[in-house]
């Protein structure tokens, strides 16, 4: 067990890969705080996964694009568990929408979730860490579309590019603290984010060509490489985005 004695805050882990996520880090012997904004039956499931392996959960309900809520959620983490020592910026959304016809409203949500929501998150906990004379790890998990564009989902890709320079600055100006932070990006995983996709037959067939490994993939997939980077194993990497994609963004052929 490599996270032995610490304690983890997954944000949007009532479902989908802050779900698998949640469970792995407590299979590595971390305590986790589990926060939702309206799935609370997937909150109470992922703390039911989290217990059975032996570890303590919490959840926590905040709205992530309301600095209030990502306080209140930092501290009643501190005051449960005494501590965080990992944070992972799961929680995402995205809105499918041609530039020309995305509203205000639909632009605000994605952007208060995916940017702001890291952002402010972030900063309550490396406050924390400042306080408490404590080094730690920061993982966002991003996506592809932090390199790759996604025609229709413009929003969503200027909130994941967003968070590839927020996390590449973070690394010089939390080094010194003894801060990691990196980006994990995944590709097309099955999760509930993919639902439309998941159930349109043509258009999953088309995506499977684009990824050389074949399939899509798995939360678990994902979770693996997040046990790692909250790991010691991985004290030395800070400023890096780690593509969990089956090969998906650098692939290009000619027919
Ligand atoms: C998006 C999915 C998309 C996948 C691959 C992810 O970031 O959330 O909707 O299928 O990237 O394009």
């Amino acid at each position: 067990m490599k996270l032995e004695g610490k304690v983890a805050l997954v944000t949007g882990s009532s479902q989908g890969i802050g779900q698998a996520i949640a469970e792995r880090l407590a299979q590595e012997g971390a305590n986790i705080v589990i926060d939702y904004r309206s799935h609370a039956e997937g909150a109470e499931e992922t703390l039911a996964k989290v217990e059975a392996t032996g570890r303590k959960g919490l959840t926590v309900k905040a709205d992530l694009g309301v600095i209030s809520d990502i306080r209140q959620m930092i501290q009643s983490s501190i005051e449960h568990f005494g501590k965080l020592d990992i944070l992972v910026n799961n929680a995402g959304i995205e809105k499918h929408g041609s530039f020309w016809e995305v509203t205000e409203a639909d632009y605000d949500n994605v952007l208060n979730v995916n940017l702001k929501g890291v952002f402010f998150t972030t900063q309550a906990v490396v406050q924390h860490l400042i306080e408490a004379k404590q080094t730690g790890k920061i993982i966002n998990i991003s996506s592809v579309h932090e390199e790759l564009p996604f025609p229709h989902f413009t929003s969503y890709c200027v909130s994941k590019g967003g968070v590839k320079m927020m996390m590449r600055n973070l690394a010089i100006e939390l080094g010194p603290l003894g801060i990691t932070i990196n980006n994990v990006a995944p590709g097309a995983i099955e999760t509930p984010i993919n639902t439309n996709l998941l159930n349109d037959k043509e258009k999953l067939g088309a995506l499977l060509k684009n990824i050389p490994l074949g399939r899509l993939g798995k939360p678990s997939d994902v979770a693996s490489l997040v046990a790692f980077l909250a790991s010691s194993d991985a004290d030395y990497i800070t400023g890096t985005t780690f593509f969990v994609d089956g090969g998906l963004l650098w692939n290009y052929q000619e027919q």
